[in-house]
């Protein structure tokens, strides 16, 4: 995690220098619960005058949002963002941006959200994590590249997945939620694929060999020109075209 945030902070300290902050593109997850606190305690280091100049140009825009819950619902991703990321840095809320997902329309708050990071010039580094069926974002399979930020049904599996933050219980976990697209994703200046653990190691192998299958969202990630893979032992197995090297 430590070398991934040295990269972001990096980022984050030429965006300032050169007056060009792009917005970032965050996701939530376990995956990135250790990389915001790392990235927490990093940035606390910082001068005053420089942490006071990034709070104020700080603008994000997340992967993500459940369809019906509301941002102060405690297993919203806006909840996580709160709690992992703005409390801590002391952020203004109005420069994280998420997906409404408590909108009458979410269909209308999807474009919105598009419309948002368009007129914003576009997402600079993006941060995403892996789905255990390959998906990013909330793009289950079958996806293809051109799907724009919308309204997804949530997969049996990924209901699974994140059943933790529901009390354990996949019953709970909503059935759709906003996400942006592979459009949108693949639209950003670089991309960061976070992926710990061992029980991410084969579906992070099928990701990087096959190149674009719809029923793994995340292979369409290789197309990418800026494509950073930040990979820990557990989760990489050797094998087919790519090797570790040819990703950090
Ligand atoms: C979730 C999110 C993704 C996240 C992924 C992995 O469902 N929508 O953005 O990256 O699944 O989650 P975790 O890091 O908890 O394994």
């Amino acid at each position: 995690m430590e070398a991934v945030v040295d990269q972001l902070e990096q980022g984050l300290q030429d965006s300032l220098e050169h007056q060009a902050f792009r917005p970032l593109g965050l996701a939530t997850g376990r995956t990135m619960e250790p990389l915001y606190a790392a990235l927490v305690s990093r940035l606390s280091n910082w001068p005053t005058g420089r942490l006071t100049r990034l709070r104020q140009r700080w603008l994000s825009f997340n992967l993500d949002e459940y369809v019906g819950l509301a941002p102060e619902h405690p297993s919203s991703f806006s909840s996580f963002m709160g709690h992992h990321l703005v409390r801590p840095l002391g952020l203004n809320p109005a420069q994280v941006l998420l997906p409404d997902g408590a909108a009458a329309d979410p269909h209308a708050a999807a474009d919105r959200f598009a419309a948002e990071i368009h007129i914003a010039g576009g997402i600079g580094s993006q941060l995403l994590g892996l789905g255990s069926n390959g998906h990013v974002g909330f793009n289950e399979p079958p996806c293809g590249p051109d799907e724009r930020c919308r309204v997804v049904r949530l997969s049996p599996a990924t209901r699974s997945q994140n059943a933790s933050s529901f009390q354990g219980s996949p019953a709970l976990v909503p059935e759709e939620a906003i996400t942006l697209g592979l459009h949108e994703i693949l639209a950003a200046k670089e991309l960061h694929l976070i992926v710990t653990g061992a029980p991410k190691a084969g579906i992070l192998r099928k990701a990087l060999d096959l190149d674009g299958d719809p029923e793994v969202p995340a292979s369409w990630l290789r197309r990418h020109p800026k494509l950073w893979l930040w990979v820990d032992d557990a989760a990489w197995v050797e094998g087919g075209a790519c090797t570790q090297n040819d990703y950090q």
